[in-house]
């Protein structure tokens, strides 16, 4: 992957100090007057997983929004690949090629299987034969195997864990540089959840992969580091060995323990 690196002073990796693909410096958001997202920073490498964990309400969803400029009420700094997001080269559009975004509820548009791996492509490049394109980012969701017979039947035919490794078939297709998903395997069968993290494993050896999780396992099996966000603010980050075994703040051992946090 070829990248303009932004060198980062701080790396919660133990290994090797990989250099920061994006870079998110004291965003803060309010919606309807109530603060949503205060001072957040943290980063995420060039490649590896990071888990973004933390109670219903934290503001995980709202900070995906900010990073793929859903919503552009926000006040900080978000770099990816060295530039400014504010002042991305080719907009909004180009912005959300480049980072892809999955969400919790699969949303399969009512066509074929075929076509809905090449959506999100120009009119140009859907004209032109992407067969070997849709092959390899079905490959890529672990959905080839099941669907390969029946490339053109609907795409709500699919079981719901199939339709939600579709729609990462159909991100990949825009060959984004950067994947962020918010719950993805939150409603899914236990399969599914298996092949998408082992295609997150995959897919994270060659860009950053944000995986937002209420799964505390599902955090501990994605390894990488984990992000600890409560009540619009960040409280740890670490690596996921040091955050499950090792976590430092006790904010951190009560929301590990309980699954709830009283921060605020
Ligand atoms: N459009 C909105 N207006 C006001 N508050 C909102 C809006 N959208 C979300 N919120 C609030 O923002 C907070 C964070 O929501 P969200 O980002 O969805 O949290 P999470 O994904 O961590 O569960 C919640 O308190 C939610 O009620
Ligand atoms: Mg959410």
């Amino acid at each position: 992957m070829s990248v303009h690196i932004h060198t980062i002073k701080e790396q919660v990796f133990d290994t090797v100090s990989e250099p920061a693909y994006v870079n998110i410096e004291s965003v803060s958001l309010s919606l309807s007057e109530k603060i949503i997202l205060k001072d957040v920073s943290f980063s995420l490498p060039a490649t590896g997983i990071s888990s973004l964990i933390g109670p219903s309400g934290a503001g995980k969803s709202s900070l995906l929004r900010c990073l793929t400029s859903l919503y552009d009420n926000w006040q900080g700094t978000i770099l990816v690949a060295g530039t400014n997001t504010r002042a991305w080269l080719g907009g909004e559009d180009d912005l959300r090629r480049h980072i892809g975004l999955i969400s919790q509820k699969p949303a399969v548009f009512p066509a074929s299987i075929y076509d809905n791996v090449i959506f999100g492509l120009s009119r140009k490049e859907r004209k032109q034969d992407q067969s070997s394109r849709v092959e390899q980012c079905l490959k890529q969701a672990a959905l080839w195997d099941e669907v390969k017979e029946r490339l053109h039947s609907p795409a709500n035919t699919l079981s719901v864990g199939q339709q939600q490794r579709l729609c990462l078939a159909r991100a990949l297709a825009l060959e984004p540089k950067v994947l962020l998903l918010d719950e993805p395997t939150a409603s899914l069968d236990p399969r599914s959840k298996q092949l998408i993290e082992a295609s997150l494993h995959d897919l994270a050896k060659n860009m950053p992969v944000l995986c937002v999780t209420h799964d505390l396992e599902q955090a501990q099996r994605l390894q990488g580091q984990v992000i600890f966000m409560c009540d619009g603010k960040i409280i740890e980050t670490a690596s996921a060995n040091d955050f499950f075994q090792h976590p430092e703040r006790l904010e951190t051992r009560e929301f590990l323990r309980w699954s709830v946090c009283d921060c605020d």
